[in-house]
């Protein structure tokens, strides 16, 4: 039987395991990337665990998430991280250079090579035929020490893609399709390998917009076969030495298919506020639009930008509509300078953003309140863009200049029948990728060898072995899709405290009850209960951590997002599956005791535990590798990395 473009590169970087589905799989890795919010705890853990050095072929260090620098908190983070990175052999991209998954594509990503990244969208090279995966911040510490990555094998979907995109329909109209079929569940488990003759059709760029948002999808990655598209973009970014080219067999057998003809594609718009409650634009048309944002992780590259340029030449935004534009990248940025298109966007009236996540995550460039955003972005959870209630649509750059200019959502069919001399932009790569390199630091050019700490910068909580007794209060009951946002905000107000976990934890879960954490510490113990898709969205490993440093022993939620669940094991909160009944049985405050020894049960790889409330008795599901098991067991991913190390000494 053939092989998937999937089974092949785990195949070459297979460690442990075999590849059949839902079985543990290790893997080598051989790049990793993380970034300002995350890194800060990567390096700290990387310092924690005695490691000296790098053995990854690429690590890379961005600062993106808060680039502004409102406090001396951030810039001291910034500080840290470069002299981490100069410390243990890492590239450091300083603030300001762009969003990590731009500047890693255009500097590092490669074909057949596999990528951990502690950001969730860090799938995004798998447009250049990469296998990238999003992990928590120590999955990477520990990978960047050189240990493999553990993943249970997921499902692989074929995505046939066939036909050819229609004028006005583009890449990001492909991945809300997909959202709109799906929904935010439907890529859980799943790889997503696209095939089919509407591949060669998108360039290389447009594919890793369809990658970078798979996430939304809950994917656990996805990736495109590697051709001429492929080539052409790393020739163009001087790196066509690295070009392999991976396809999968003619005879590979997938889990399950899914076709999109891309010619039925039309401007689609995720409304509020969830990334697949996406509908035709022309269905929301003549809504108003106060503000619209061009850029992030999806659509903030030169390809994404130059359509929005092109179709504002010579015309003006609306007077009632606020519209930025936010490369994802200082190349990019260079690039339309050079090229004089950043002088016509803001003649135009366009308000233009140094390279940086920044409103993705709300901070900057907050909506008024009651008004409705329109972004080029991947998500738009609510109080995502820095207010509560918010209205953000997500779209592509197409409809978001047709906005800017109408004040209005609009079909831009319908606005180029309105406006003389406007017409489809279409994709266009430039010549070559040329802007400079000053903000990217090499290994060998590091400007520190040592670390550097300021005040802010706290230790790494670790957590006792996994007790017999766990038993307490049900300190939160909570719906479905509860966010990593949900869990610790991403808000400028609360992210500067990410390496200050004491201080942070007092903001755990407060957008869903401002009085968890306070009740929490009281508690000294006790559970979190959830819906469906406890934990999706960020990778934010505080989202663990937090909880783990309140005390929260264990959290029972009738499914979990993946990340966070592997976040759960490696700070040894107890990840147990319930089934609907139970949830609803379950009322806040009432106590919870979980009956069996569960120190015993764990390492012994019981899967039904009985959990007591009240009189009644259910049963909790922990689904669970060995490997899980025991780092559950040793209190979480530090000390069991700590154990092993001691053990091998
Ligand atoms: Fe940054 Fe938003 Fe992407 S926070 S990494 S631009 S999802």
């Amino acid at each position: 039987m053939g092989q998937t473009l999937t089974e092949k590169i785990l195949e070459d970087h297979l460690v442990e395991g075999e590849l059949e589905t839902g079985e543990e799989i290790g893997i080598e890795i051989d790049q990793v990337l993380t970034q300002d919010t995350t890194g800060t705890m990567v390096w700290l853990q990387f310092e924690a665990m005695g490691l000296d050095e790098v053995q990854t072929e690429i690590a890379a260090q961005y600062c993106d998430h808060q680039t502004y620098q409102f406090d001396f908190k951030n810039t001291d983070d910034h500080r840290f991280l470069r002299s981490a990175a100069g410390t243990y052999g890492a590239h450091f991209s300083r603030p300001g250079n762009g969003i990590c998954h731009n500047v890693h594509r255009e500097n590092f990503a490669a074909p057949g090579k596999t990528l951990l990244g502690s950001d969730s969208h860090t799938p995004t090279p798998g447009g250049l035929g990469e296998l990238a995966i999003g992990a928590g911040g120590i999955d990477v510490t520990v990978a960047m020490g050189g240990a493999p990555y553990y993943i249970e094998m997921p499902e692989i979907v074929n995505v046939r893609l066939e036909g050819e995109l229609p004028e006005w329909a583009t890449a990001k109209d492909v991945i809300l399709e997909m959202l709109r079929r799906l929904s935010v569940k439907g890529g859980v488990g799943k790889i997503l390998e696209y095939t089919g003759p509407g591949v060669e059709t998108l360039t290389a760029p447009e594919r890793m917009t369809i990658t970078n948002m798979g996430t939304e999808l809950g994917a656990t990655t996805s990736i495109f076969p590697t051709d001429e598209q492929t080539e052409d973009y790393l020739e163009r970014v001087g790196r066509g030495d690295e070009y392999v080219e991976i396809q999968p067999d003619e005879d590979a057998e997938y889990d399950d298919e899914i076709v999109v003809d891309l010619s039925d594609l039309e401007p689609l718009i995720a409304q509020p506020s969830m990334p697949d409650n996406v509908v035709p634009v022309s269905e929301v048309a003549g809504e108003d639009v106060e503000q619209v944002i061009v850029g992030s992780c999806t659509n903030g590259g030169y390809e994404d930008i130059l359509p929005v340029a092109k179709m504002l030449e010579g015309r003006e935004t609306s007077m009632e509509t606020e519209t930025i534009v936010a490369p994802g990248s200082k190349q990019a940025s260079e690039m339309l300078a050079r090229e004089g298109w950043v002088a016509e966007m803001m003649a135009a009236g366009v308000n233009f953003s140094e390279a940086t996540c920044g409103a993705c995550i709300g901070i900057g460039h907050v909506p008024a309140s009651d008004s409705v955003s329109l972004r080029t972005f991947n998500r738009n959870f609510e109080g995502r863009s820095g207010i509560e209630d918010d209205n953000v649509y997500l779209c592509s750059p197409e409809v978001a200049a047709a906005a800017a200019i109408k004040g209005e959502i609009i079909d831009p069919r319908d606005l180029e029948e309105e406006e003389e001399d406007l017409e489809a932009p279409g994709v266009e790569l430039p010549e070559e990728y040329d802007g400079s390199k000053t903000d990217l630091i090499a290994p060998d050019e590091a400007v520190d060898d040592e670390l550097i700490k300021g005040p802010n910068i706290g230790d790494v909580p670790i957590r006792d072995q996994l007790s017999a007794d766990v038993e307490g209060e049900a300190l939160l009951k909570m719906e479905d899709n509860i966010t990593t946002d949900h869990i610790i905000p991403a808000t400028q107000d609360i992210l500067m405290y990410r390496s200050n976990v004491p201080k942070l934890s007092e903001f755990t879960l407060s957008r869903v009850d401002d009085t968890f954490a306070e009740r929490a510490l009281d508690a000294d113990g006790g559970f979190l209960v959830a819906g469906e898709n406890y934990g999706q969205g960020s990778s934010r490993e505080h989202a663990a951590l937090c909880p783990m440093y309140l005390g929260i022993e264990a959290v029972l939620a009738q499914s979990f997002a993946r990340i966070h669940r592997a976040n759960l094991f490696n700070f040894g909160i107890v990840p147990l599956t319930i089934d609907e009944d139970t949830y609803e049985s379950i009322d806040q405050g009432d106590e919870i005791e979980i009956v069996d020894d569960v120190y015993e049960a764990v390492t012994s790889g019981q899967e039904e535990f009985t959990v007591r409330v009240g009189d009644d008795e259910f049963t909790a599901t922990l689904d669970a590798s060995e490997r899980e098991r025991d780092i559950l067991a040793a209190g979480g991913k530090l000390a069991w990395t700590r154990e092993q190390a001691e053990g091998a000494s």
